[in-house]
């Protein structure tokens, strides 16, 4: 016992005494004292030498003395430092790193967003659905007659025949979906990707975005559907833009119109963009049609609702003077990087 903690007291000193300031010294240190071949191993090897009644006392002191050397070796990997670490290595962190490049948001999502911050305040909360859909949600319920063009193979690219599963048209049918949850009155805006089999040009796409708007309460009339997208177009635009709105036909509303804001490009001058007229269309809307409330659950003579849709594109196109579609979905970087990443 006294030579083992004569040899202890010995080796203890000299671990003290080792200089640990940087990585490869370390590891020198770890090898000479923890590793397989180290002293901490060799000296535990001296219990083979203890007498019995000895074991006990000698076993607490090579036990101490392997904590010793352990604490020793963790003090210089806690303390130290990534820094002393990083200098032994050749890397110096004070240089300035090396930038990477951000990406800006592509315009048709920061007009979607700004779309739906502007209905966000007249307390519109955002709704999705489903990029797949049924027919009954896409058509039937929107009261879409079995023999309805719009169902016409050539518009509409159907997934299945029976069930008949299909890529959605338009985001109406995220409409029949949150009316059937049957919880009044409804407030939302439905902003999505919408599918339609049609030639890609610059003026049509096969894909493109939509945002629906429904509202249904008791007594909504179309005064509050006149109010609602005045306010819209105005906080899109500008107070300048002239708005108009002129009767049209969908079978989902009742009565239906489209509105026209004066054309942007030419003030309404006429150009080719407005088709000389001096009016661009940019959205259908209407009372939403009471066979399609009763269609989902809801008392048409109690409520009252109007709904209404409009392309993303559209909007992008008239608010940033873009003259083809397509450029939205080839992933020009020169294209992308040339709008503002905020709203
Ligand atoms: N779903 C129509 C379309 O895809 C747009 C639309 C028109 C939506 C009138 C409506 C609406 O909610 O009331 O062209």
């Amino acid at each position: 016992m006294e030579n083992l903690r004569a040899l202890i007291d010995k080796y203890k000193i000299e671990i003290a005494a080792e200089a640990i300031s940087n990585v490869a010294e370390a590891e020198a240190f770890r090898i000479k004292y923890l590793g397989t071949k180290g002293l901490v191993k060799t000296i535990m090897g001296e219990m083979r030498n203890v007498i019995p009644e000895n074991k006990k006392e000698a076993g607490q002191l090579l036990n101490e003395f392997k904590i010793f050397a352990e604490e020793k070796f963790s003090s210089f990997n806690n303390n130290s430092s990534f820094e002393n670490a990083s200098v032994s290595a050749g890397i110096d962190l004070t240089l300035p790193g090396t930038a990477l490049p951000l990406g800006t948001r592509h315009p048709i999502s920061i007009i979607q967003n700004k779309i739906v911050s502007i209905f966000n305040k007249l307390g519109f909360a955002v709704a999705e659905g489903p990029e797949i859909e049924d027919d009954f949600h896409n058509f039937t319920a929107l009261n879409l007659p079995e023999d309805h063009p719009a169902r016409d193979m050539q518009d509409t690219f159907y997934l299945n025949e029976e069930p008949a599963w299909l890529l959605r048209t338009h985001t109406s049918s995220v409409q029949i979906r949150e009316m059937q949850k049957g919880k009044l009155p409804l407030r939302i805006i439905c902003p999505g990707r919408v599918y339609r089999n049609e030639t890609i040009s610059a003026r049509a796409h096969c894909f493109f975005n939509q945002v629906e708007g429904l509202y249904i309460a008791e007594n909504v009339s179309f005064a509050d559907l006149k109010q609602t997208l005045y306010f819209f177009v105005k906080e899109m635009f500008g107070e300048d833009i002239k708005v108009r709105f002129r009767p049209s036909y969908f079978p989902f509303t009742e009565p239906s119109a489209e509105m026209d804001i004066s054309c942007l490009i030419c003030g309404g001058e006429g150009c080719s963009v407005c088709k000389k007229t001096g009016w661009v269309e940019i959205l259908g809307c209407g009372m939403v049609h009471p066979k399609v409330l009763e269609n989902c659950g809801i008392d048409s003579n109690k409520y009252t609702g109007f709904a209404f849709g409009m392309g993303i594109e559209r909007i992008t196109m008239l608010s940033y003077q873009i003259k083809d579609l397509r450029l939205f979905s080839e992933n020009d970087i020169r294209f992308l990087k040339q709008f503002e990443t905020a709203l």
